[in-house]
């Protein structure tokens, strides 16, 4: 399968935000990456429904809702509404996670959990089975813009080797300081979506850019 590119809108110009929901639009990529942060769960805050229901009607792709927030069950039927089509809890931020995982899934969006950078990927081995994706935090989140940090490619092998001996078709994605320069070097650990956030709003040619990230090759996978 080729690689998923999710743009995260986080590092749009929020003052022009309809003209860059339109680039995704008109672009290759296949889902916009919706950050939501809370202030509580991460050390920053984003936007909310005001932005994300409008947005969502504007949107040709799919939303790909990651959840950087406290209690996520309160709001996931209403991110649904919005038009969520994956939506993303922290595994840190949920004592009941199973449950959680399967109000998404009531909720008719697909389930995923992302973890930190601290989160061992065993931690998931228990809800492995219900899940469509695993989001691996490659930055601390909160913030775009941030350097990757190279230990998550050990994690992305040790949850490709997991998914593929149990044959499942869980999809892995990893978001936070990947650009042109590793795309790449995570595509072949076995990330199968990418999500980029300045990489693509602050290149010159933000749909090339995308254009280039979707074109990387696949052929070999380390595991
Ligand atoms: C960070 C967010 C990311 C962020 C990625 O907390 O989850 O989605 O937008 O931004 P870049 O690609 O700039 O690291
Ligand atoms: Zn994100």
């Amino acid at each position: 399968m080729k690689q998923l590119i999710a743009p995260s809108l986080l590092a749009a110009d929020f003052t022009n935000l309809g003209a860059a929901v339109e680039m995704v639009n008109n672009s290759e990529a296949d889902w916009l990456h919706i950050d939501i942060m809370d202030g509580v769960f991460v050390p920053n805050i984003s936007y909310g429904f005001s932005v994300v229901e409008p947005v969502g009607k504007l949107s040709k792709k799919p939303l790909d809702v990651h959840l950087m927030i406290v209690n996520p069950e309160k709001y996931i039927e209403r991110f649904r509404d919005a038009g969520a089509e994956y939506i993303t809890v922290h595994y840190e931020a949920c004592p009941h996670l199973h449950s959680t995982i399967q109000q998404i899934k009531s909720s008719g969006a697909k389930a995923a959990v992302a973890i930190n950078p601290h989160t061992p990927v065993h931690l998931l081995y228990d809800v492995l089975e219900d899940l469509d994706m695993v989001l691996i935090m490659s930055v601390n989140p909160g913030f775009g813009g941030q350097k990757f940090i190279y230990r998550s490619l050990h994690k992305i092998r040790e949850l490709k080797h997991e998914i593929i001996n149990r044959n499942l078709a869980t999809l892995i994605e990893v978001d936070g300081g990947i650009g042109l320069q590793n795309a790449e070097t995570i595509i072949k650990a076995g990330a199968d979506a990418l999500v980029a956030g300045s990489s693509i709003f602050k290149a010159e040619n933000p749909s090339e850019t995308i254009h280039r990230l979707k074109s990387l090759g696949k052929d070999t996978i380390i595991v």
